[in-house]
């Protein structure tokens, strides 16, 4: 049909947290816009990949005590399994942590860098003298400046909407660990944005974006470039830039690249060739879909690093606006923040997909999914009028003629109709309006359903010598009902197939010319979609509630206050401590003491008794077989309870959570050990 190459990405999600239904916005539109080229005979790669990189990540591996390697394994499964679950096909789903990544950010930072457009210097940040770590704004707290109000981050309060510089916060702390952060300069690199404002300027305007998307980059141009920063400090989860030890490229940085990954790692596999795609004169198409939110992204920094690094630039990049749940922001408390799980866990995916699917257009309005008008369109649209048709034509088709379908086209002219009406439809999904694109498939439906009416099946069933007529009236649906189903291919997968095993047909393709089906024997009829059931939806807003108490895990780690670091030791003093790993043999409560329990530690060539501070947090059979660390040539004590011969090492913020010092138990660097 035609011999379009197309590459399509989709935004590539934060590893560090779950898929929800506002992700599902962009990746349902981006997998209709796929199915639908790939119907249409396009060869179409849709490629994605997470995005890995980051503070975040790197905290919150820190947090489940695991390696930032292990935490994005486990969550790359669970984003493909829903992702998948969702009829979302990627052709390959990457991850930006990998080694085509890594080699694709240096190749690009290099050229840019020899290109003259890095430079370096060096900037004042927030550090936390614990963690010993910069600080971004974010994981900066303290009192508004303006009205006072207690835990704010960053540089604006959501309390009164000031905004300030994060050091203009009153009593900040690093939200990290609660220390106070200090002032410290560092190098870093930056691209030189400005070097392309002459590109950006002619690439903006040349076709590749939406008219409000243009706007907006008219404004920042005209605004003026700012370098960007792309590099961060260790510790950091990332790539470290090749000729900056210590250094770690942005994770912005990288991220975009991840889709020219995932595209070479898919090449690999498959055997394709890379450049066809990513060269400089490429006649291949290259499409970003992404969210309002990442514009400047994709507009601007990708755009310019592509160029600088003499690739070729995207053919259009796709701005959707946000999903809202019945009229406003997502809430965790409203139980209105909806994971993919929880969604899948009772309802169909397909309903979702055919709802955003009639609520998006091509432009960047956000969209609502409001539950009444969600269950009401599904059930009137698909379950009423498409799968209808097939529900009221099959039953006569399978008592009365065996399943077989007439030999004779009851209505010529409306099938010709249902045919030509597949111009008009599939310039609105290439366009992608596909709320257009649903509204007329749904006129066409009620067409079909109209026809049905009219002509009354179940009454010429009753009548003599009508038979001929009854096979050909109830043929006739299931013909209309055919181009309904390959119409809502993009959109509705698994409707779509199942259709296709209930008419005995291959796969369809974009219906650009096909004559009924004839004297042709179709299988048994299943019921194809059922109506969404109000409990159902009452279950997932509980649920995503329940979800919220169940994981009340800190967002960070929640130190109140952090004991002030010791005076100062020599190292000889250090020295003189003799720490041995000890094995815990034996632990007991001692009698009339509330802190201690008396344990017999192993400590390889002897058992020793120690009393250990650490009752509150242990039952002493919880104890027996651990691992700790004691503290062997510390003068044996004389204690109230006996003597005790040495000390375990135990860490917590105080008072009486203390625990013995073992990785999996919550000790945090910068807590005194005790
Ligand atoms: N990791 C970056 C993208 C890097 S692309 C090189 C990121 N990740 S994200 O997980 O926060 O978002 C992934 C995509 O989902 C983005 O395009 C974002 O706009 C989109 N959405 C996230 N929440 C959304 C809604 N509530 N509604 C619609 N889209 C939303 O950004
Ligand atoms: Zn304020």
């Amino acid at each position: 049909m035609s011999d379009r190459k197309i590459l399509v990405t989709s935004a590539l999600p934060y590893a560090n947290g779950p898929i929800h239904l506002g992700h599902l916005v962009e990746y349902i539109q981006t997998d209709i816009w796929v199915r639908f080229q790939k119907q249409r005979g396009n060869l179409c790669y849709y490629v994605c990949a997470d995005d890995t990189h980051g503070t975040p990540i790197m905290l919150r591996a820190d947090r489940e005590g695991i390696s930032p390697e292990q935490l994005i394994a486990q969550v790359w499964k669970e984003h493909l399994a829903d992702f998948t679950e969702f009829g979302v096909a990627f052709d390959n789903y990457h991850s930006t942590h990998s080694e085509e990544n890594k080699a694709y950010s240096t190749l690009i930072y290099e050229r840019l860098r020899d290109a003259g457009h890095i430079s370096s210097r060096s900037i004042t940040q927030a550090f936390d003298p614990v963690k010993n770590m910069f600080l971004s704004d974010r994981f900066i707290k303290g009192e508004c400046p303006k009205c006072g109000a207690l835990d704010q981050y960053g540089d604006s309060c959501e309390a009164c909407g000031a905004t300030y510089s994060p050091t203009e916060l009153k009593n900040a702390v690093s939200a990290i660990s609660g220390a106070k952060p200090i002032a410290k300069d560092s190098v870093h690199y930056f691209f030189d944005l400005a070097n392309f404002s002459e590109m950006l300027r002619d690439w903006t305007h040349a076709g590749h974006l939406q008219p409000e998307v243009r706007n907006k980059l008219a404004e920042w141009l005209d605004g003026g470039l700012q370098q960007w920063d792309i590099s961060r400090d260790a510790p950091y989860f990332g790539f470290e830039i090749p000729d900056a030890p210590g250094k770690y490229f942005y994770v912005w940085l990288d991220a975009p690249i991840g889709y020219m990954a995932s595209f070479k790692n898919l090449c690999d596999k498959q055997g394709l060739d890379f450049n066809e795609f990513w060269s400089k004169n490429s006649d291949a198409e290259l499409y970003h879909f992404i969210g309002k939110d990442i514009i400047y992204f994709h507009a601007l920094f990708w755009p310019a690093m592509l160029s600088g690094a003499h690739f070729r630039t995207p053919s259009a990049i796709f701005a959707h606006g946000f999903l809202t749940v019945n009229g406003e922001k997502m809430s965790k408390s409203r139980g209105t923040f909806i994971k993919a799980r929880t969604y899948l866990e009772h309802l169909n995916p397909e309903y979702l997909r055919y709802y955003f699917a009639a609520k998006l257009s091509a432009g960047v309005d956000d969209l609502d999914l409001n539950f009444d008008d969600f269950s009401q369109r599904v059930n009137s649209d698909l379950v009423g009028k498409v799968v209808n048709i097939a529900s009221r034509c099959s039953g006569f088709i399978a008592k009365r003629f065996d399943n077989q379908l007439s030999e004779q086209c009851a209505e010529p002219a409306l099938f010709a109709e249902f045919v030509a009406a597949n111009t008009q439809i599939a310039e609105l999904y290439e366009a992608r309006e596909f709320g257009k694109a649903m509204r007329e498939i749904m006129a066409l439906a009620d067409k079909a359903n109209q026809y049905i009416d009219e002509k009354k099946p179940w009454l010429i069933a009753k009548e003599e010598g009508k038979e001929a007529e009854l096979h050909e009236v109830c043929s006739m649906g299931l013909n209309l009902f055919r181009l309904l189903a390959v119409y809502l291919k993009p959109v509705l997968p698994v409707l779509a197939g199942n259709a296709e095993s209930f008419l005995n047909i291959p796969s369809q393709a974009w219906p650009v010319d096909v004559s009924p089906l004839l004297s042709h024997a179709i299988n048994e009829f299943k019921p194809l979609m059922t109506r969404v059931e109000a409990d159902k939806i009452e279950a997932i807003v509980t649920a995503s509630k329940e979800n919220l108490e169940k994981t009340v895990e800190p967002e960070l780690p929640q130190v109140k206050q952090c004991e002030p670091i010791a005076d100062t030791i020599e190292f000889e003093d250090f020295a003189k401590l003799d720490l041995r790993i000890a094995r815990i043999i034996k632990a007991e409560h001692v009698e009339g003491a509330d802190k201690l329990l008396q344990l017999t530690v192993d400590i390889g060539d002897e058992t020793r008794n120690i009393f250990a501070g650490i009752k509150s947090a242990y039952q002493p059979e919880d104890l027996e077989g651990k691992l700790t660390l004691v503290i062997a040539n510390l003068a044996p004590r004389k204690m109230r309870f006996g003597i005790s011969e040495g000390m375990v090492l135990a860490a917590g913020p105080g008072g009486k959570d203390i625990w013995v010092l073992t990785p999996d138990e919550g000790a945090q660097p910068g807590m005194r050990v005790k």
